[in-house]
């Protein structure tokens, strides 16, 4: 039996840190509210001109030199965004053209909010074991605050900017066991950014270009869901809470973190929290999350990884990984 393998992590974030006070000068908020109601202590912004294709591509070229690969070596490039450079060509087509990769290399995005990386991997782990590709690259990368209302307090104070990325090869010894995604558009009103193309440009104003969310309804949805989505995963791996190893959650809130690991009898030391530095990076918060983790040398190779996320659409999703 062949398994996806990750080979290689990889991650950016822009050099500039936005902390709470500095959110406090702008918006009615403090510190202590940012920190008690999402553990969140500082966020990182883009620079003017530093794209969503920038970030991705700073973390792909870290996640292939672990992998000891040279981007000619990739056949698929996924990148999870819901900010991308343009409407079209893909963000991955510009990843696939300034790293050089090969000519006729698959590439596209993948737009699933904050669930998309894990989307990506479950796509990538189907191409590779399907035989549509023997090496894929996959991304999660975000410039959410290109669509942050700065002046709206409840959304303002959540969100950051970053890319993180895998390697996956196709191998012989276990690697992804399973994916789990799944979709409900009737929750659409609760998050989202409300403008599209299907308006026209005349429709387009500051609120309807910028996140908006009913965060209290999102969070209960997020914390029912996400239990939800660990029982499901160990029931299809037959595996029980106690087998697993590294907690890799989404990072939008410290407590429906928490309540997750409390689902899983999983000590907080066992859950991989980039929450306080990153701010929720949509699509690239796990893949950020995971290269942490794996540079500090926290997870080793062995280890038993449940990665879950759920977001904007909704959509929720889990990967279970012997890393
Ligand atoms: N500073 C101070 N006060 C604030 C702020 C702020 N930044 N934002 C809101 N408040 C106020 C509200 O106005 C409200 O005041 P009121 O009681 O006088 O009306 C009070 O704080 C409580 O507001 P709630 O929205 O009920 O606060 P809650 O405890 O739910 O925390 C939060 C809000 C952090 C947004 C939380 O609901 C959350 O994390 N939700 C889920 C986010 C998430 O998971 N999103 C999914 C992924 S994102 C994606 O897909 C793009």
């Amino acid at each position: 039996m062949s398994y996806s393998r990750i080979v290689g992590t990889g991650s950016y974030l822009p050099a500039r840190i936005m902390t709470n006070a500095e959110l406090e000068a702008r918006v009615d908020t403090s510190d202590s509210w940012i920190r008690d109601r999402t553990g969140i202590a500082e966020r990182r912004i883009a620079a003017d001109g530093e794209c969503c294709s920038d970030l991705a591509i700073a973390a792909a070229r870290d996640a292939l030199d672990m992998a000891g690969m040279d981007p000619t070596d990739i056949d698929l490039v996924l990148v999870a965004t819901c900010t991308p450079d343009h409407v079209f060509p893909s963000t991955a087509c510009s990843v696939q053209r300034e790293l050089g990769m090969r000519e006729g290399t698959i590439a596209f995005d993948i737009s699933a909010a904050c669930s998309g990386f894990v989307y990506g991997l479950d796509v990538a782990n189907r191409f590779l074991i399907t035989g549509g590709a023997k090496r894929a690259l996959v991304i999660g990368a975000e410039t959410f605050s290109r669509i942050i209302d700065w002046n709206d307090r409840s959304t303002c104070v959540l969100f950051g900017d970053g890319a993180g990325a895998v390697v996956l090869e196709l191998g012989e010894q276990p690697g992804i066991l399973s994916t789990h995604l799944h979709a409900d558009g009737q929750y659409k009103d609760l998050l989202k950014v409300d403008w599209g193309v299907g308006q026209g440009y005349e429709q387009l104003t500051a609120e309807s270009g910028t996140v908006s969310m009913r965060g209290n309804e999102v969070f209960k949805v997020a914390v029912r869901t996400l239990g939800r989505i660990v029982d499901e995963t160990l029931a299809a791996n037959r595996l029980s809470k106690a087998d697993v190893d590294w907690l890799v959650p989404h990072q939008a809130n410290i407590r429906i973190i928490q309540a997750t690991a409390r689902k899983l009898g999983l000590p907080m030391e066992r859950v991989v929290q980039t929450v306080q530095e990153h701010g929720n990076t949509s699509a690239a918060s796990i893949p950020l999350a995971l290269d942490t983790a794996v540079r500090d040398g926290r997870i080793r190779p062995g280890d038993l990884l449940l990665l879950e996320a759920f977001g904007g659409g909704f959509t929720w999703g889990s990967a279970l990984i012997r890393y």
